[in-house]
């Protein structure tokens, strides 16, 4: 078949010019379609990232897997493709990637082998490698590794593998419809089928994409561990379209299968925010200087306007990477999301503090702040709402907040600025708050096109997209009282680069 029918015949071949929206300090392509992070692993004094690409529409087209690689996870540089579609399979599907360090699948030591996912004539899931540090790769010959057999559903994507200590074996995670699969293999290549998760757990509103299954510590205790399932979900995000749900359980043999077990009754959202979907973590980290840490990204963007946001060369960006953990707040244990530690270093010059913002009145900031970095913190013991203001010089507002009696933290883009590019992506969207809070610390993230917060450390973060026509640059903290935020600063963010 000719690969034809994978272009959009309707869309403008895109150019490399520069627009108003690309972000500073996240990861876009230099031009095309982005979407789902994928494979993410670190070898050899490199991090990679790939994702979900077209570099010749800015809509879901020929999916291929886009490819980059880093070394210190904040500056990029654009490789070319890793793999294209193929006559024979079609597109390559978000997968994964992992260093085969002891030649489990006889390619060779210290191979770096990856899966994805092949569309046709179904879905089955295929093997590629690279035997040169991720500068070339070669699909397997014998690929699909597992093939769509009869009796199988047509939604069976998005492999995640990692290596299971316990019993010696690669463990790979796949979404079915409303699923999350476990195949074991011994040698990457033969896969046999343990058990499924998911029936009267979470959301299931839409279709379960991109597993990722963790083992990590709670609290930091790595004497204490639990195994933690991240699934995406789309539609049935907590505030609509796309979303990421996690479980809190056990990954263990029950009746002669590896099965993921939880007691877990709440649907729990990793991320409560519109725009951060299809994220899963870097794989073999342990073997740089970020040691156990768990990281990972996520796609900033939602299905319900994705072919639509207001950009053209380009078309999405990346969350920012984010470090999990399982915390311990009032009994409840929860995935906290924060910026990863490596922002620090994009952090620059002061911008504003306590002394020079006041309550309720408006401070131009200049338009620095549309790269900033905000850390805002209140007593609220007196006050029922509080929140802030970012907006700019016509007028386009985005309000970030807390309140009390509703019992939520929210994000309030509907008069962010261009918002009417799609039905669905107006909005004010919340996380609902399971106590109440006398003390708020917000931590927000501005780029050009995104705010990112993080609540209380990272208890609840909410990414969203905003579309400002001129940049954001005026901030205003607002409380119903007198009372007054205990700390404020913001500091501009430097840009990376990305090459
Ligand atoms: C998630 C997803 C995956 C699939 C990929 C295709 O956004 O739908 O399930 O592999 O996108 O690009």
């Amino acid at each position: 078949m000719s690969l034809d029918h994978y272009v959009s015949s309707d869309v403008d071949p895109v150019t490399t010019s520069p627009e108003k929206y690309r972000p500073h300090y996240h990861y876009t392509a230099r031009k095309g379609w982005l979407s789902d992070p994928n494979g993410m692993v670190y070898f050899d004094g490199e991090f990679h990232l790939f994702y979900q690409h077209d570099d010749y529409v800015n809509v879901f087209g020929a999916m291929s897997w886009g490819h980059a690689v880093s070394k210190d996870l904040l500056h990029w540089q654009e490789l070319p493709k890793a793999i294209i579609p193929d006559e024979h399979l079609g597109m390559c599907f978000s997968g994964c990637m992992v260093v085969d360090k002891n030649n489990s699948s006889g390619l060779s030591k210290n191979t770096l082998v990856g899966f994805y996912t092949s569309e046709l004539p179904k879905q089955q899931q295929s093997m590629f490698y690279s035997l040169d540090n991720g500068r070339t790769f070669r699909k397997y010959n014998h690929n699909p590794v597992i093939p769509n057999s009869a009796g199988m559903s047509k939604d069976f994507r998005d492999p995640k593998v990692f290596w299971y200590e316990e019993q010696s074996l690669w463990i790979m995670a796949l979404a079915g419809p409303e699923r999350i699969e476990f195949w074991s293999s011994t040698n990457l290549i033969d896969w046999q089928l343990q058990s499924w998760f998911g029936e009267g757990h979470g959301a299931h509103e839409g279709e379960w994409e991109c597993p990722d299954l963790r083992y990590m510590p709670i609290d930091g205790d790595s004497n204490n561990c639990v195994w933690v399932l991240i699934v995406s979900v789309n539609p049935g995000g907590p505030n609509g379209g796309s979303g990421t749900q996690y479980f809190i359980g056990d990954f263990l043999e029950v009746d002669g299968k590896l099965r993921f077990i939880t007691k877990q009754t709440d649907v729990k959202w990793l991320d409560w925010g519109s725009d951060n979907y299809a994220g899963v973590g870097w794989t073999n980290l342990q073997d740089s200087s970020f040691g156990n840490r768990v990281f990972s990204i996520g796609w900033m963007n939602n299905w319900t306007y994705a072919y639509k946001t207001p950009t053209n060369q380009w078309r999405g960006t990346m969350t920012m990477i984010r470090e999990l953990k399982l915390e311990t707040f009032y009994e409840e244990l929860v995935l906290t999301c924060c910026p990863a530690p490596i922002y620090k270093e994009l952090v620059g010059d002061e911008l504003a503090n306590l002394d020079n913002v006041s309550l309720n009145k408006p401070t131009n900031i200049g338009s620095d702040l549309s790269a900033s970095r905000i850390q805002i913190d209140f007593d609220t013991t007196q006050t029922d709402h509080v929140c802030v203001e970012l907006s700019n010089t016509l007028g386009q507002l985005t309000r970030i907040g807390y309140c009390k009696s509703d019992g939520i933290f929210y994000v309030d883009r509907r008069k962010s600025g261009n918002q009417d590019f799609a039905e669905g992506f107006s909005g004010i969207h919340i996380a609902k708050a399971t106590r109440t809070y006398n003390t708020i610390t917000m931590d927000i993230f501005i780029d050009r096109c995104s705010v990112e917060v993080f609540f209380n450390n990272g208890e609840y973060a909410m990414s969203e997209l905003i579309f400002p026509e001129e940049p954001l640059s005026i901030f205003k903290p607002v409380a119903q009282s007198s009372i007054n935020p205990t700390n404020v600063n913001i500091r501009k963010m430097r840009e990376i680069t990305r090459l």
